[in-house]
């Protein structure tokens, strides 16, 4: 009697002391495992006389449910230590910074092509396209620079290396100079009014801060009947559109008179800007401070003879057209100092010049 009560007061001491599941189960195997030593009791039983078993066999069965459950309890509470200890040391630090996920940027450009289609979207003009390699007829001929005229010399591009003279033109392949031939294949496809915008990549052999072989052209062109769309409507345009395009209300805009062939008259579009310290700052100059203009843009009232070309006539319709470079226009309104920039690569640069979607132009938010 007081050897199993010994037993017990031995095995429940250490069942206690056993502080991890790794020792309780040792003790289990110890006591209640085959060769443990409350089985080794039990099977005592077996070789005792009938009476002593009588006795006996309650006290072993209870000593053996005993520890079966001293051990459950300290198993339970081990767990529950466990658990307690994983809860207070894995505890996530929610005033932590997410970890930073790879966000994609919109390039200046895609950016500007958009604020730009959502102004002039407004307006009422719709998308035209054309493509980047052209013949010389759509890129110089139709638009009034004939052979050998030195206005071409002006725009010196690429051209392909096939030089098929078909009826003695001008037949060679080049990468257009200018956006102005998409006027050409939308006037030959299209009746008039006639009321579009165009975008797209222009080609010249030139490379420096403000000049790169590849950059893009914004060409505008609206025709109608005479006197429906004059040189005032041309003004009207483009002094909204640049004044909502740089966001500047009053934004001085200048007209000069300008010579190219595809346009009588033609004129040189000039923003007004002033110097603070070393930056340029577009708008109208302080009191006291010097009015400066830089050209952005060409523009003028479509030649009679481009009509011509593209089977419009030219005593039933007018209307105006002008082209501007989209880096020029970025580059002033974000501030962005070098043009070959644009066409680097670099993912840091994007990263700082880009823009996010929600920075995404629309007519319901503004430019
Ligand atoms: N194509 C001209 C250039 O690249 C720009 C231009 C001037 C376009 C006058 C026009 C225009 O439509 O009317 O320099």
């Amino acid at each position: 009697m007081s050897d199993i009560q010994n037993l017990k007061t031995e095995i429940s001491q250490q069942v206690e002391t056993a502080n991890d599941l790794q020792a309780l189960e040792a003790v289990r195997v110890a006591t209640l495992g085959k060769k443990g030593s409350v089985s080794a009791l039990m099977k005592t039983l077996g070789k005792m006389a009938p009476e002593e078993r009588k006795t006996q066999g309650p006290l072993l069965n209870a000593l053996k449910e005993d520890v079966a459950a001293l051990i459950e309890k300290q198993e339970i509470s081990l767990k529950k230590q466990e658990l307690d200890r994983r809860l207070q040391e894995e505890t996530i630090d929610i005033t932590l910074d997410p970890r930073p996920t790879p966000q994609g940027k919109i390039h200046p450009i895609s950016q500007t092509i958009d604020e730009l289609v959502s102004i002039f979207g407004a307006m009422g003009f719709k998308i035209a396209e054309g493509p980047d390699i052209e013949d010389d007829w759509h890129n110089f001929t139709a638009l009034n620079f004939p052979p050998g005229h030195p206005a071409r010399e002006m725009q010196d591009t690429f051209f392909l290396p096939e030089d098929t003279r078909e009826n003695g033109e001008y037949a060679k392949k080049l990468l257009r100079t200018h956006t102005s031939s998409v006027q050409i294949r939308h006037m030959q496809t299209h009746n008039p009014p006639i009321k579009t915008i165009c975008f797209g990549r222009t080609y010249r052999s030139d490379w420096d801060m403000t000049h790169t072989p590849m950059f893009h052209q914004m060409e505008c062109m609206y025709i109608d009947e005479i006197g429906k769309v004059t040189m005032a409507h041309l003004k009207g345009c483009l002094e909204d559109f640049v004044r909502n395009f740089f966001l500047i209300d009053d934004l001085p805009v200048r007209f000069r008179p300008s010579f190219f062939p595809f346009v009588e008259p033609g004129a040189e579009v000039d923003i007004g800007y002033y110097k603070n310290g070393n930056a340029i700052q577009l708008g109208k100059a302080p009191e006291g401070q010097e009015q400066k203009w830089m050209e952005i843009l060409g523009s003028g009232m479509v030649h009679p003879n481009v009509l011509k070309n593209c089977d419009i006539d030219p005593t039933k319709y007018q209307g105006f057209a002008f082209g501007t470079g989209l880096e020029r226009l970025a580059m002033l309104k974000y501030g962005i100092p070098d043009l070959r920039t644009f066409f680097e690569s670099d993912v840091r640069w994007l990263g700082h010049y880009g823009f996010t979607p929600l920075d995404r132009p629309n007519s319901a938010t503004g430019y």
